[in-house]
């Protein structure tokens, strides 16, 4: 493929590159831009972190697992160019001022997330590093000296790279990376066995972390009419490819308590580049997204040729490993309603940022009169597929709405699940927990909420 993008000011254009090239690699093995380090190489410290500027955005993400194909027609600044005139950003200065710094592996990672943070002016600086580890300094000076920075002005190379931006590098297409759903559904009919590229936050540790050959792939970083939510009076249409960061901001209002789940997802840059199709294709046990859409009566939209056909979210995940996605079919967008009042989401992990559910309810009761007339729960992490619990929403029906009703009926989850133990959580754990979920709901109901971070184990 060829692809165009500015580096630090300068355009770059590469021809006949191998997609799945991680920029990580590229910088360092080939451009010989050695301050963005390699840590993990799979999305969870950090220390990669680069600055993806467009029209629109800036976005720390992790070059780790970020292929050359999704920079195509953006500008990159990594480390070595966020400095002004010659000078260090402010937030470098603060660095230094501040001692954020000892063996200095981790530096530029938070360094090029800092900058990020102060141009988009988010001050949630717990938040904004939460994907960014260092295993010296210790994270209070680091935190004052993001905080010292903020407030600072954007660096006058946001501006010219954006200027930059609109004469070139050239924003030409492939037939691997296609600019509209029409596009990608002929090319999906022309190549049905091609390996479909989203944000690449699970794909991209196939590349490296199992050395993996992906044969034939497709882009869909461009494919723009995907990216979008469309609310109508009593629905919302989210496009496969809008980012769980975007969606977390959607859901502040409409859903909070999806956004508090969607808060935890991960980290800032994972959130950022990681779509809301990617987390349902994948079929994971324990993605987040899933059981939270399942409560809420979500309806996917799948798409294969012009053909387009929904189905309830819960009848995608047939067993593990195993979704209902025929060949040459994509996920095109998801349907949720507007308003859920009901809807709560809990996360169980072992961290609060950046950690994988080892469990994570997702309640959404309808209560009449005191009594329960409709009921829609779901589990990821307790089955092999994201799961309702029927035996219990049908244990609840029709029951007065309390704690002790609630707490006669969670025994029918050792009807509907079974776990597993594993490195996460033992099979017991997971149970008795699921069960303390419901009572935790019906207080989060009554009024008397508890908040996310005590649950946290
Ligand atoms: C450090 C780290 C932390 C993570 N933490 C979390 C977490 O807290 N919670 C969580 O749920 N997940 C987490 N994940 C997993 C990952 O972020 C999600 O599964 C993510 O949503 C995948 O989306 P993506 O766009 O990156 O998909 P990709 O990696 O691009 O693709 C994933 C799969 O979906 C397919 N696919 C993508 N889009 C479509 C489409 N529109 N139609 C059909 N198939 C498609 C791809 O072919 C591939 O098989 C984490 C990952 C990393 C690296
Ligand atoms: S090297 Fe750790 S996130 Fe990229
Ligand atoms: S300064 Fe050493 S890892 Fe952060």
């Amino acid at each position: 493929m060829n692809i165009s993008f500015l580096l630090n000011g300068e355009t770059v254009d590469l021809l006949d590159v191998c997609p799945t090239t991680t920029l990580l690699d590229w910088l360092r093995d080939t451009r010989g831009l050695k301050g963005t380090k390699e840590g993990c190489n799979e999305g969870d410290c950090g220390a990669c972190t680069i600055i993806v500027i467009d029209e629109t955005d800036v976005k720390p993400l992790n070059a780790c697992i970020l292929f050359l194909p999704q920079i195509h027609g953006k500008a990159i600044r990594t480390v070595e160019g966020v400095g002004i005139d010659g000078a260090p950003h402010p937030v470098q200065s603060a660095m230094v001022d501040l001692h954020g710094s000892q063996c200095g592996f981790c530096t530029p990672g938070f360094i090029t997330s800092m900058v990020a943070a102060q141009i988009n002016r988010d001050l949630d600086h717990d938040t904004t590093l939460a994907g960014n580890l260092c295993r010296c300094t210790g994270y209070a000076p680091i935190a004052k000296a993001a905080t010292a920075a903020a407030q600072t002005p954007n660096p006058p190379w946001l501006q010219q790279d954006r200027q930059a931006l609109a004469s070139g590098p050239s924003k030409e297409l492939t037939l691997a990376q296609p600019g509209s759903s029409d596009a990608l559904a002929a090319r999906l009919i022309a190549h049905p066995d091609t390996t479909l590229i989203a944000g690449a936050t699970d794909i991209g540790l196939w590349v490296t972390k199992q050395c993996r050959d992906l044969g034939d792939v497709t882009f869909l970083n461009a494919v723009n009419d995907l990216k979008i939510i469309e609310t109508t009076a009593t629905t919302t249409r989210i496009g496969a490819m809008v980012s769980i960061e975007d969606l977390r901001l959607w859901a502040q209002n409409s859903h909070p308590s999806f956004a508090s789940l969607l808060q935890r997802y991960a980290s800032t840059q994972v959130r950022m580049a990681a779509t809301i199709g990617g987390n349902i294709a994948n079929g994971s046990p324990i993605g987040d997204s899933p059981p939270a859409l399942i409560a809420m009566g979500g309806v996917l939209e799948l798409r294969r040729g012009d053909n387009t056909r929904q189905i309830a979210i819960e009848d995608f995940f047939i067993e593990y490993g195993k979704q209902d996605l025929g060949p040459s079919e994509f996920v095109q967008a998801l349907l949720v309603p507007n308003q859920i009042p009901n809807l709560r989401c809990y996360k169980i992990s072992k961290r609060f940022d950046q950690d994988i559910s080892a469990l994570c309810g997702c309640f959404n009761v309808t209560i009449t009169d005191n009594k329960v007339t409709a009921a829609r729960i779901a589990f990821g992490g307790m089955a092999g597929i994201p799961k309702r619990a029927t035996h219990l929403e049908t244990a609840l029906l029709g029951q007065d709405w309390n704690a002790d009703t609630a707490a006669a009926c969670m025994v029918a989850l050792d009807q509907d699940f079974t776990p597993l133990s594993d490195m996460r959580a033992s099979a017991a754990y997971r149970l008795n927990v699921a069960k303390n979920l419901l009572l935790r709901y019906v207080s989060d109901l009554s009024g008397t909420p508890t908040s996310v971070r005590e649950v946290t184990v």
